[in-house]
């Protein structure tokens, strides 16, 4: 990786971060007037302990570099709303997916899952409360149409609802000691990993005015890539180790999930990642130079280590 695109990567990160822990504190600081409020002070911390711990900040950032592709006339609070709503709602759907009715692991991000560091009820809670707030902060989206509102909210809520990543949560775990099928795969992947990642993308551009051609464009380059994150992560499942994952190598194996790897190898998911990426890259030719931050990121998701 290059040394722009390095520090590049850390600037958006450090931006998504500083947005989050402003407005997580916000909403806590509006409650603290009540004479109630060490009631609900757990469930905060729950909160911000899932979502202020370490993660690469990967959606926040293809928020920021859509938006960049595309000159953005919106300000920048606008965009820091919307990586920060999308990572709220990443976030909750982690919290809810290390669950023991879900994959029941223990680490994420480096240390104990919510429910670990809590308890299961509080990680529930935390983790509605976490979706909840990714669709209040569209709607005080500052600075937008309240045309744009509403499309980031829609593109927001179908991607993480039965059509998106809730669909595909559940097709995973229905799945679990299946053989692996390739039409299968490649919808549970799209669904629970790749929608969050198009919406992420088709809301940096909803935010920057995107025509329809700009967005479908985006919603290609999305498609490859959101697929290309699920088929990687699959691989470091396999390959990576705990430390550097921050979360429980072998945890698929574990589970029996059905997974690229699974079906094609290691060596043929890694010929995948390759062609998703030569597709990506084409879907973003329309915008020219602009969209030398979204083919970093497509190289970057494929050749990342944890
Ligand atoms: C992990 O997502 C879960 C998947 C959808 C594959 P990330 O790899 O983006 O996790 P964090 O946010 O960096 O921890
Ligand atoms: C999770 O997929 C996708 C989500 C929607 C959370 P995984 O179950 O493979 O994610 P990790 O490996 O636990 O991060
Ligand atoms: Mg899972
Ligand atoms: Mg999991
Ligand atoms: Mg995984």
């Amino acid at each position: 990786m290059n040394q722009a695109f390095a520090e590049y990567l850390a600037a958006c990160r450090q931006r998504a971060d500083l947005a989050l822990d402003r407005f997580s504190k916000q909403i806590h600081s509006e409650y603290s007037g009540h004479k109630d409020d060490s009631l609900s002070r757990r469930l905060y911390e729950a909160m911000r302990y899932s979502l202020l711990n370490g993660g690469k900040r990967v959606r926040p950032t293809l928020v920021y570099a859509s938006a960049e592709a595309l000159d953005p006339g919106c300000s920048e609070l606008a965009l820091d709303h919307i990586a920060a709503s999308v990572e709220c709602l990443h976030s909750y759907s982690l919290v809810h997916d290390d669950l023991p009715a879900m994959d029941d692991d223990d680490l994420r991000r480096g240390q104990p899952t919510c429910h670990r560091a809590y308890d299961e009820a509080t990680a529930i809670l935390a983790g509605d409360a976490l979706h909840t707030l990714a669709f209040e902060l569209l709607a005080d989206c500052p600075g937008l149409e309240s045309s744009q509102r509403i499309s980031l909210v829609k593109a927001l809520a179908a991607a993480s609802g039965a059509r998106g990543m809730v669909g595909g949560q559940f097709i995973d775990l229905s799945l679990e000691h299946h053989q692996p099928a390739i039409e299968l795969l490649q919808t549970m992947h799209s669904l629970k990993t790749g929608a969050l990642i198009r919406a992420a993308l088709r809301m940096g551009g909803i935010a920057a005015n995107a025509n329809g051609e700009q967005l479908q464009a985006l919603d290609r380059y999305g498609n490859f890539i959101g697929l290309a994150f699920q088929v990687k992560d699959d691989l470091l499942d396999i390959e990576g180790s705990t430390e550097v994952l921050g979360k429980q190598q072998g945890s698929d194996i574990n589970n029996s999930k059905m997974t690229y790897p699974g079906l094609l190898g290691q060596g043929g998911s890694r010929d995948l990642l390759e062609q998703l990426l030569q597709e990506a890259l084409m879907a973003v030719a329309v915008f020219g130079d602009k969209a030398e931050r979204l083919r970093q990121l497509g190289g970057y998701i494929i050749s990342r280590n944890y």
